[in-house]
């Protein structure tokens, strides 16, 4: 660059040779500080690119890897739950209950399971929606000890295992003409009667008769339900399909049967124990 260059009269430099207008651009030269922290920048950066991974092709010298470093602490992680799993695989519920530390970890390996496959139906903290319980509360279909709660994980209710649970099967009292409209009208207003909402006191009498009748069996007297066979208690405000009168109507008149499928085979024997004592944890188990 610095060719044929003169130099400046005032300060002695030489000049680029450029000029503007009679002003010259003087070639001052860069401090020497600067340029040795350049190339020393510059030096550093072949030697990293010599030592470690820095382009695609060129693996380093040292042989060091990230994934190494992030393999061992996976492989530590995995080791750490392994000893947990193994252990829940080993105990029962009722022993992993006892054990605070493995009754956290079983919860928290629960509750990514129970987002994972059972939230869909039962929503996320098994706060429950029309047609699928809330697992939250203190009202069981069937039970909400852990032991309950582990068959019906287990093997589902209405579903195709062998094992599930099978409860004789409300009639569809309107569907097949086992009632008329009338009693079924009736019937409805002594349900509503049951859990004190506004009803028709008349046909709540008239209704008491059909439901001592038809619906006793599997309801118990007063509605109080009954968990050997899954029947909900009728006589709170907790309702599965609606409370309304058109709900309970449309239930009498054509039946429901909720089915939860049995996870015996589809999940493994911890999952199902941590799944368990999650859904025990909730708030409602006893
Ligand atoms: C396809 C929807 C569906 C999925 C998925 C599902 N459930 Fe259910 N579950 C139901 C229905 C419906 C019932 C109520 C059945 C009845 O009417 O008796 C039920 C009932 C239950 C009950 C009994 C509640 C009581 O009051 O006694 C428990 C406990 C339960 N489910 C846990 C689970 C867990 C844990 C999972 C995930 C592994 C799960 N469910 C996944 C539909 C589902
Ligand atoms: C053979 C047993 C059986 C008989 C008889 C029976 N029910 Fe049911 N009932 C059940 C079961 C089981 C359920 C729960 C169905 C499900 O979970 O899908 C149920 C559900 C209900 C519900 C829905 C409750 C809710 O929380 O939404 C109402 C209401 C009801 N029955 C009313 C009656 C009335 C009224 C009669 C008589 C006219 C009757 N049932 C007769 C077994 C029976």
């Amino acid at each position: 660059m610095a060719v044929d260059t003169e130099r400046d009269a005032f300060t002695g430099r030489q000049t680029t040779g450029h000029e503007w207008d009679g002003i010259k651009e003087l070639n001052t030269p860069l401090p020497t500080w600067w340029l040795y922290t350049f190339y020393a920048t510059i030096a550093f950066a072949i030697v990293w690119c010599v030592l470690y991974p820095s382009l695609p092709w060129l693996k380093g010298t040292l042989g060091y890897t990230e994934r190494k470093g992030v393999a061992a602490t996976l492989e530590k992680a995995a080791a750490g739950q392994k000893t947990y799993l193994d252990r829940i695989l080993k105990s029962s519920v009722e022993e992993i209950r006892k054990d605070q530390q493995l009754l956290a970890f079983a919860r928290a390996g629960g509750r990514i399971a129970f987002n994972n496959n059972c939230a869909p139906c039962h929503q996320s903290g098994g706060a429950g929606t029309l047609g699928y319980p809330n697992l939250a509360d203190d009202d069981w279909l069937w039970g909400g000890t852990a032991a309950d709660i582990e068959q019906t994980i287990r093997y589902g209710i209405r579903s195709e295992h062998d094992k599930s649970r099978n409860p004789p099967q409300m009639p569809r009292f309107g569907v097949e003409g086992v009632l008329t409209a009338g009693q079924i009208d009736d019937v409805v207003e002594y349900v509503l009667s049951l859990s004190k909402a506004p009803h028709d006191a008349a046909r709540a009498a008239r209704g008491a008769t059909v439901f001592a009748k038809e619906c006793v069996t599997c309801h118990k007297e007063g509605g109080v339900g009954n968990r050997e066979m899954g029947a909900p208690a009728l006589n709170d405000a907790i309702w599965l399909y609606g409370g309304d009168r058109a709900a309970i109507r449309a239930t009498v008149f054509s039946a429901r049967s909720g089915v939860m499928p049995a996870w015996q085979d589809r999940l493994d024997d911890a999952t199902i124990k941590m799944l368990t004592l999650y859904v025990h944890s909730l708030g409602g188990g006893k």
